[in-house]
């Protein structure tokens, strides 16, 4: 699959690797395109670098994975371009270095996610990614037995299959836990925050806080 990945920082180049190491091609971008290029040639030739823009249209899946406060700029120009397509958003808010962005989007009733999900009406949002250091996500990939688990809430069913396979396809356990809101049950805070817990044990914590209409796959 061809992936633009937004954002060329500890996670965007962390999942790139995981990712290009499986087989999909990933277009990363950041506002230094230029920058990239020893990460490019360490990641080999199924990897790329370009701008925002370019990443938004490589991309049949586009990973968001900057500070929240690059969010409202790039909407403006990405927007169009993500219209239909699935994108992964991987936000904190950190009141330190989001400042009143945080304190927006983590009053939003859906939660940051939904706080940038709305900037972006047409894309398909499902947050992914945002739970686990990416120092785990780099050691801890396709590790023998009980894998660590990625939460996952969007509220496309496609989107969020979509999704739990690229996590799969990264070395880890998806864990669908529900709509786009079901997102605040894994923001910084949250129980299972920066745990690395296993997509097992995830599923038990989810499992026990049911919400209305949500859903914890029993194995997705
Ligand atoms: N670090 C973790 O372990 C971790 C774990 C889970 C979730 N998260 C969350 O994931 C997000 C990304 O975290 P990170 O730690 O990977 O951040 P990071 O290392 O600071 O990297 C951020 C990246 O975004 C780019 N960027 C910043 N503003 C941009 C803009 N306006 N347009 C395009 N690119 C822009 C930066 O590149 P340029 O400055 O060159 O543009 C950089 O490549 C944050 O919300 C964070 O809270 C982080």
């Amino acid at each position: 699959m061809r992936i633009g990945i937004v954002g060329a920082g500890m996670i965007g180049s962390t999942v790139a690797k995981l990712w290009v190491d499986a087989g999909h091609e990933v277009r990363l971008a950041s506002r230094h395109p230029n920058e990239l290029k020893p990460l490019i040639e360490r990641l080999g030739t199924r990897a790329s670098s370009g701008t925002p823009e370019e990443a938004a249209q490589f991309g049949d899946v586009v990973m968001l994975t900057v500070p929240l406060t690059a969010i409202p700029e790039l909407a403006q120009e990405l927007a169009p371009l993500l219209g239909g397509k699935v994108v992964l958003d991987t936000g904190n808010a950190y009141a330190q270095r989001d400042r009143d962005i945080a304190r927006d989007a983590t009053l939003n009733p859906e939660g940051s996610a939904g706080w940038a999900a709305a900037q972006f009406p047409k894309a398909r949002w499902v947050k992914a990614f945002n739970t686990v250091y990416y120092k785990t996500l780099a050691k801890e990939a396709n590790r023998q037995g009980d894998r660590v688990g990625i939460p996952l809430a969007g509220d496309d069913r496609n989107a969020l299959e979509i999704a739990a396979q690229l996590v799969r396809d990264a070395g880890f356990e998806p864990v669908i836990v529900g709509g786009l809101a079901r997102g605040k049950e894994f923001e910084p805070g949250a129980k299972v925050y920066n745990t690395g817990m296993s997509g097992q044990d995830l599923r038990k914590v989810f499992t026990k806080q049911p919400s209305p209409g949500g859903e914890v796959t029993p194995s997705a």
